[in-house]
């Protein structure tokens, strides 16, 4: 039986290379499962597959006090068994998508790739046109992995995106950022909430919440669900949480969203591949 293994150990090669906590290598092993399990599934049911990484970074990623180096998200999906047929990244950093670049081109000179430069949030009409048009006789479905260090994403990008037939690998950094910064954003001069929920009137919601610390992360969370349920996504049941092995702490979770009954069952599929991951019970 095949078996992609995504985390793909790699030499310097004196481009630049970011440095990731150690965790890291759980959100690429559930990532790559999710390419994995979407391009084996879905190409023969789709004329073309698009992949749309967001917040891209450099490809190749150090993890932090180690000399450990790995192919990070673009990288990691272009090196899928199946591949897709386009692919689309997007990194506001120059020299991370210089040094990308340099590395797509040396390592996967076949692929049809196209390099964004600029905030995935102001870029996604460009992002939209470099989609390949589909029609009744040539059929697309694009999946976005969106990856971003904190609440920086909009919802209005997902929005945009999600008028077209699209599935969504959401990266929600609900613990790292929006539990530490919660009293931040509670003051009404401050707009990422709004932004993250393209809801200006969020904390008249919010208010009702008792335990305010506490109950944060379930209603961005269940917020979230219900913005994908408004554009026709399905809610998904379940999220792969992703801890800080070392203290067990949460970080972050991951959750897939579809259009399609699919979800469900990609979720199982990429839980059994990607070995010790727990779910979040929101
Ligand atoms: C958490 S890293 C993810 C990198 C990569 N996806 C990975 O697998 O490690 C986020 C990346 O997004 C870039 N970034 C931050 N804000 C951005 C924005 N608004 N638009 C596009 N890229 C952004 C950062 O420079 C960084 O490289």
């Amino acid at each position: 039986m095949r078996k992609f293994k995504p985390l793909i150990e790699v030499d310097d090669d004196s481009l630049k290379i970011p440095e990731v906590g150690n965790w890291s290598t759980k959100k690429w092993s559930l990532m790559g499962a999710y390419c994995d399990i979407f391009t084996n599934g879905m190409r023969n049911m789709w004329n073309q597959l698009v992949y749309i990484d967001l917040f891209a970074g450099s490809g190749f990623a150090r993890i932090k006090n180690t000399n450990r180096i790995y192919y990070s998200s673009p990288l990691i999906a272009l090196s899928v068994p199946i591949k897709f047929d386009k692919y689309i990244f997007c990194e506001k950093d120059p020299e991370l998508l210089f040094a990308l670049k340099k590395r797509v081109t040396r390592l996967f000179p076949d692929q049809n790739v196209s390099f964004v430069l600029g905030d995935a949030n102001d870029e996604i009409e460009e992002i939209r046109n470099l989609m390949p048009a589909y029609s009744k006789g040539n059929t697309r479905l694009p999946f976005c992995f969106v990856d971003p260090f904190s609440l920086e994403l909009r919802f209005k990008t997902i929005q945009t995106l999600g008028q077209d037939l699209m599935d969504f690998l959401i990266l929600m950094a609900l613990y790292m950022d929006a539990n530490r910064n919660l009293n931040n954003y509670l003051n009404d001069n401050n707009d990422k909430i709004a932004l993250f929920t393209g809801d200006n009137n969020w904390r008249s919601e919010f208010v009702g919440y008792e335990n305010k610390q506490r109950d944060f992360i379930k209603y961005l969370s269940d917020k979230y669900d219900q913005n994908m349920m408004d554009l026709g996504y399905i809610k998904p049941a379940n999220k792969h949480l992703v801890r800080i092995a070392s203290s067990n702490l949460p970080l972050y979770y991951l959750a897939f969203y579809t259009k399609h009954n699919r979800g469900n069952d990609f979720y199982k599929k990429v839980k059994k591949t990607a070995t010790g991951q727990t779910e979040l019970g929101l």
